[in-house]
């Protein structure tokens, strides 16, 4: 059975769960990767953008475009980054072990790369934001006439219970708000949510990361990269395995439905108290899918032996 072609851009804050993302969707022969463009987030812009054609480079895939995008939010400054998680490299410390970038980033930047992937595809793409929303309230912006050319957003970020930021906010949201507001509320292109409820209960284990490590050298510079993240976890929950949240995001944009959405709308707390970037289901907006459910195991396996098919 012949396989559905799935053009995609990945916007991305590289990031070691970003990294796992990427590499899923080098490994997928469904995909058809048109470029990767960048936003500040766990780390600088210049790190994001670096990481991410090192990544591509680890993959194979230096040849997709790279470009960046915004490197601070739409309205306040970032209140916090996550080096704690990520390292201070952005890739676990290994980074500068990884293959060196491919060809320089798109001078064009990220909002123009993506208007021109939309303008120039023969059918809609499918967008994964695995970051702060920033590039792509920019880009529906500037460029509200594509927004048709865009088949669906698929964003990991958010969380409807606790978040991992702050006691209420998600990481990607709270990077955002008025970002995530924007792309979340205003109903001109389909959006799936993939929050922390669905990426913090499919824990990958070490089970998970040594059948990477052993799937050759990619995988094991992969499993490498997770190390440093994967302490983060121990310590922070106590527990021996790491959330690979933008992997499920981009698994689900590669293979549409793998995914269970509810519909419902989501407010974005956008003001500046204690509950800034706290995403709630409910209220009088359009609704967005959010993925609240699925069949973790599979997920995790699936994310796994595709991953393991580079090598
Ligand atoms: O909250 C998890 C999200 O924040 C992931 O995208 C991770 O990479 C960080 O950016
Ligand atoms: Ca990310």
């Amino acid at each position: 059975m012949s396989r559905a072609v799935i053009p995609l851009v990945i916007d991305t804050d590289p990031g070691v769960d970003d990294a796992v993302a990427i590499m899923l969707a080098a490994a997928s022969p469904e995909v058809d990767l048109r470029a990767v463009t960048t936003v500040f987030g766990n780390v600088p812009l210049p790190n994001t953008t670096a990481n991410a054609r090192r990544v591509l480079a680890l993959a194979g895939r230096d040849d997709v475009p790279v470009a960046a995008g915004a490197a601070r939010p739409l309205v306040h400054p970032q209140a916090e980054r996550a080096e704690a998680w990520h390292g201070d490299d952005g890739l676990g410390g290994r980074a500068s072990e990884l293959p060196e970038p491919g060809a320089e980033p798109d001078p064009r930047g990220a909002v123009a790369v993506l208007a021109a992937v939309l303008r120039e595809s023969a059918e809609p793409v499918t967008i994964a934001p695995i970051g702060p929303l920033t590039n792509i309230a920019l880009l529906l912006a500037v460029h509200p006439e594509l927004a048709p050319r865009i088949r669906r957003i698929v964003w990991m970020g958010g969380s409807l219970g606790a978040g991992n930021t702050t006691g209420v906010a998600e990481f990607n949201a709270h990077c955002d708000p008025e970002a995530a507001h924007r792309v979340l509320t205003q109903a001109d292109v389909p959006v799936t949510m993939v929050p922390l409820d669905l990426t913090m209960s499919c824990p990958a284990g070490p089970e998970w990361i040594g059948a990477l490590a052993a799937g050759g050298p990619r995988g094991e510079a992969l499993a490498q990269v997770i190390t440093h993240y994967r302490t983060a976890f121990r310590t922070r929950y106590g527990i021996d395995a790491v959330a690979v949240h933008d992997a499920v995001a981009v698994l689900e944009a590669i293979l549409p439905g793998t995914l269970t959405p509810t519909s419902m709308a989501i407010r974005v707390a956008c003001d500046l108290g204690p509950a800034r970037g706290a995403t709630v289901a409910g209220g009088a907006g359009p609704h967005v899918g959010v993925a609240l459910d699925a069949d973790t195991d599979a997920v995790l396996a699936e994310i796994l032996t595709r991953l393991r098919t580079l090598g």
